[in-house]
């Protein structure tokens, strides 16, 4: 196994499939082409020519959030995740100026906070925040 990996976005086939190899319902199409155009940042992890994970983010330069972290079953526990968070972080970090900040959000999915707590996150609440909060609309 040789994996690769390289900063581009998915075409929207394959954004489909690795959601849906962890069996996450997909947006539809009106709204994932849309993210696709807009996401600034995607990391992708490849063996050969198959894509086998993929991580994102949303943000603005001030406030990020780490969408999309997805490894295929069969390439899990192989440090491709942990690979791909920090390399989001990296490039998140490179465009923070000179005495600047910045602050990166997830919503963990169930069981999954402690992957990452190992690449440094914090669960909240901590004495310095409160909980999270998120509202999900339906249309
Ligand atoms: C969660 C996920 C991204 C982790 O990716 P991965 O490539 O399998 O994980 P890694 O091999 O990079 O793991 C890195 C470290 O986190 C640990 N880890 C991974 N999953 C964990 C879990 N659910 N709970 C606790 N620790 C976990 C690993 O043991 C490893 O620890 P180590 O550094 O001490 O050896 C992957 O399992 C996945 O895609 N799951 C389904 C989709 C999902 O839930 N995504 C997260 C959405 S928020």
């Amino acid at each position: 196994m040789n994996i690769e990996y390289v900063e581009a976005t998915p075409d929207i086939q394959t954004y489909y499939e690795l959601r849906d190899s962890v069996g996450w319902n997909n947006f539809c199409i009106e709204q994932t082409e849309l993210a696709l155009r807009d996401r600034k940042l995607f990391v992708l992890a490849k063996d050969c020519d198959k894509y086998v994970a993929m991580g994102s983010v949303v943000g603005d330069g001030m406030y990020y959030t780490i969408v999309d972290v997805v490894v295929r079953p069969e390439y899990q526990g192989k440090k491709i995740g942990a690979t791909i968070v920090n390399k989001l972080v990296e490039l998140i970090i490179k465009n923070i100026p000179e005495g600047g900040r910045t602050s990166i959000q997830l919503i963990a999915a169930p069981g999954k906070e402690e992957f990452y707590v190992k690449q440094g996150f914090d669960i909240l609440p901590t004495k310095d925040s409160g909980a999270a909060l998120r509202k999900i609309i339906y249309t």
